[in-house]
């Protein structure tokens, strides 16, 4: 009755911003992200008939915050009448902060509830659950660069480009740890309903699917660099011009952002994206991994850097 299980966190390059539907949490468009390897998200979740509430802890502390989530995510799986669960979470990297922690997190909770309630199913099957709580979860189940189609009234996500295939970089720049503000579920919603922009950010997302996923097949790097940029530009202006704005960067942000793009203009292969948070994230290739991390370690407000290449997809582990 108890399994663990880990998952690691996954960077969308064509992001995902907007609900078709907010109450079955189904994204209005597809994306495209890489999935980490550095860092990782373990949960163990143990089934209890005789205990009375679910409880989390995150890190060796109660969370009380993230625990409705984790018990609507768990009733979906495993159905209303499961048994309560004590769930615990670990984490090598923060939370909430802008770093898919969300992805990661609900990855490995549908992994390691669906083994502990004795509940298997296929991997798309549980993607989809993990979907639910988190659009970017669904993500996390593949390695390397994945591709999420959310055509129908389901989404579909595979891998398209294995670990080897394309064995980019990732450098986050982190710039602040504390957890955000606004939460992405929220936002989200926000931005639908108020910002002039957001239509037609929906609608001009197939055309930058397609163009990823065609830079992803050649291994043309500037042109993922040249959609991957404007699709992360993009996302933030329908949240600026939401109302209330919703607004992550802060001064770092954009320095790091400039380093990334002088750089570049150097002559370094690098792009940058940002997503719900005031971290960037390089992507870069193997070569210029260095000098991006010495030059992103060295720009103002940056507190930290965290190099990662990319991972495989959520798994259970041996010893729950
Ligand atoms: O999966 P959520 O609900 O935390 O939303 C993720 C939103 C972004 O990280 C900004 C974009 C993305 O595609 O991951």
């Amino acid at each position: 009755m108890r399994a663990q299980a880990v998952a690691q966190p996954n960077i969308a390059l064509v992001k995902y911003w907007g609900k078709r539907d907010a109450e079955r949490n189904l994204p209005a468009a597809g994306s495209l992200s890489l999935t980490l390897d550095t860092l990782w998200t373990k949960m163990a979740v143990e089934l209890e008939e005789t205990a009375e509430a679910d409880t989390l802890t995150v890190n060796g502390a109660g969370n009380d915050k993230m625990l409705g989530r984790v018990s609507t995510c768990l009733d979906h799986l495993l159905g209303p009448g499961r048994a309560k669960a004590a769930v615990e979470s670990e984490s090598n990297f923060p939370i909430a902060a802008g770093l898919a922690s969300s992805s990661s997190a609900f990855a490995a909770l549908v992994v390691a509830a669906s083994k502990a309630g004795e509940s298997p199913a296929d991997t798309l099957s549980l993607a989809r659950w993990a979907g639910a709580a988190s659009g970017s979860a669904a993500r996390s189940f593949h390695e390397g660069i994945v591709e999420l189609h959310a055509d129908d009234d389901e989404i579909d996500v595979r891998s398209i480009a294995s670990v080897e295939d394309w064995p980019l970089r990732v450098v986050i720049a982190v710039t602040e740890s504390a957890p955000k503000a606004v939460g992405s579920g929220e936002a989200m919603i926000r931005s639908a309903a108020t910002s002039p922009f957001y239509r037609s950010w929906v609608e001009r997302q197939d055309e930058d699917l397609s163009m990823a996923r065609e830079a992803v097949r050649d291994r043309d790097f500037e042109k993922l660099a040249a959609v991957s940029e404007h699709n992360c530009l993009k996302m933030h202006s329908v949240m600026w011009t939401s109302r209330p704005p919703v607004v992550y960067w802060n001064e770092a942000t954009l320095n790091s952002m400039e380093t990334v793009v002088q750089l570049r203009r150097a002559g370094a292969p690098v792009f940058f994206t940002v997503d719900a948070g005031p971290q960037v994230k390089a992507v870069c290739l193997p070569s210029a991994c260095d000098t991006v991390s010495a030059a992103l370690a060295a720009t103002g407000g940056v507190t930290k850097v965290i190099v990662s290449g990319l991972g495989r997809g959520a798994r259970l582990l041996e010893r729950g």
